[in-house]
């Protein structure tokens, strides 16, 4: 039976920096409370005058993952995206960057499943490869947040970002690659964090509105409370499903929301620090793309080692929370 092996990485955020002393003059809020309360120091914001679309974004990150690994376009059979800011409703993300690569012998979908998104399509590209449906896969993370943020919130426009991170994912029958994934949702308590409106939530009347109806809307105290505890549960499940503990781990990618989730579920599973990946300083939330980027830097940072157990946990919208053990074979 094939396996599913993660072959190269890649990363893509815009160029331009807001810093948090930029967001001092935009909402009441401060460089002391952001870095305090969630680590952030910058992030980057795809600008409106330079071509810097989902798709955009996730196509540059594609290009270097398949550099790394390579994989001609014309390889590839199956793209998944997760992404909660397709540049349109339809068609999907994936089928805009599908034809940026022109990937012609792909199949291309999207998978929206809040921050979790890229470790959905991770777990689906796993199933996908094993069963020999597919021999090479695109799973990307792009997102531009930016275009469903209030700026006029200081609860949430501090937090969000732009970017985008990809794996290439191919079928080998050699020991390692991905050793299970777990995805789990609760959709009763999709209120905590969510868009307005959209689809068939439109409403009737759009001018005179405000404010744009799709700003994200969030409510951080008790999302914070449910991530720190579904990674740390998602977290242990991959760890028993699979006889480890936290010192066979080499490295914890976890989704970069806030640093006080990162190090509130380090410590729960009773994991140092310096085994635990984070970049959120330097790229805020970007959703389903925090992963992925934070991946590609690690492993071009030379953090990863063949045989090394790699675990990757997710926590977002709907809700959603995903988590991988993959034994690395680069
Ligand atoms: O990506 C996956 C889903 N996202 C998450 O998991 C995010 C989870 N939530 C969080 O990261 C945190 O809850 C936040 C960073 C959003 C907020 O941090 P907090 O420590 O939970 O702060 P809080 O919402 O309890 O607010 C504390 C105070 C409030 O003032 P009062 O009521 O105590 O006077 C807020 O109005 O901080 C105030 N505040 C701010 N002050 C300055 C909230 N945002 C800001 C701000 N600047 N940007």
């Amino acid at each position: 039976m094939p396996k599913a092996h993660i072959v190269g990485t890649g990363s893509s955020v815009p160029r331009r920096v807001l810093t948090n002393f930029d967001l001092e003059t935009i909402v009441d809020t401060s460089d002391k409370w952001i870095t305090r309360r969630t680590g952030i120091v910058e992030r980057r914001i795809c600008s409106s005058a330079e071509k810097e679309g989902t798709a955009d974004l996730g196509a540059q990150a594609a290009l270097k993952a398949m550099e790394m690994a390579g994989i001609a376009p014309k390889d590839l059979d199956m793209i998944v995206v997760g992404t909660v800011t397709p540049d349109r409703q339809f068609p999907a993300a994936a089928c805009m960057i599908q034809n940026q690569l022109k990937a012609e012998n792909a199949f291309a979908f999207d998978i929206s499943a809040g921050c979790s998104g890229f470790l959905y399509g991770l777990s689906l590209v796993n199933d996908t490869i094993r069963v020999g449906s597919c021999k090479n896969a695109l799973v990307i993370g792009a997102e531009r947040l930016s275009s469903i943020t209030n700026w006029t919130d200081r609860g949430t426009c501090v937090l969000l970002a732009d970017g985008a991170g990809a794996v290439v994912v191919s079928a080998d029958t050699k020991k390692g690659g991905i050793l299970s994934s777990h995805i789990q949702s609760d959709g009763s308590l999709w209120e905590l964090l969510y868009s307005s409106y959209g689809n068939s939530f439109v409403p009737e009347i759009l001018s005179g509105l405000d404010t744009k109806p799709f700003y994200l809307k969030m409510e951080g105290n008790r999302l914070f409370k449910r991530a720190v505890e579904y990674l740390t549960a998602i977290a242990e499940k991959a760890l028993k499903e699979n006889s480890l503990s936290c010192e066979d781990v080499a490295l914890l990618v976890p989704h970069q929301a806030n640093i006080r989730i990162i190090q509130a579920v380090a410590k729960n599973l009773n994991i140092s620090m310096e085994k635990v990946f984070t970049n959120v300083e330097k790229y805020g939330n970007t959703s389903s793309a925090s992963i992925p980027i934070a991946l590609d830097e690690a492993n071009r940072q030379g953090l990863l080692k063949k045989d090394d157990y790699l675990l990757l946990i997710a926590f977002g919208a709907g809700l959603t929370w995903a988590s991988s053990m993959i034994r690395w074979s680069i």
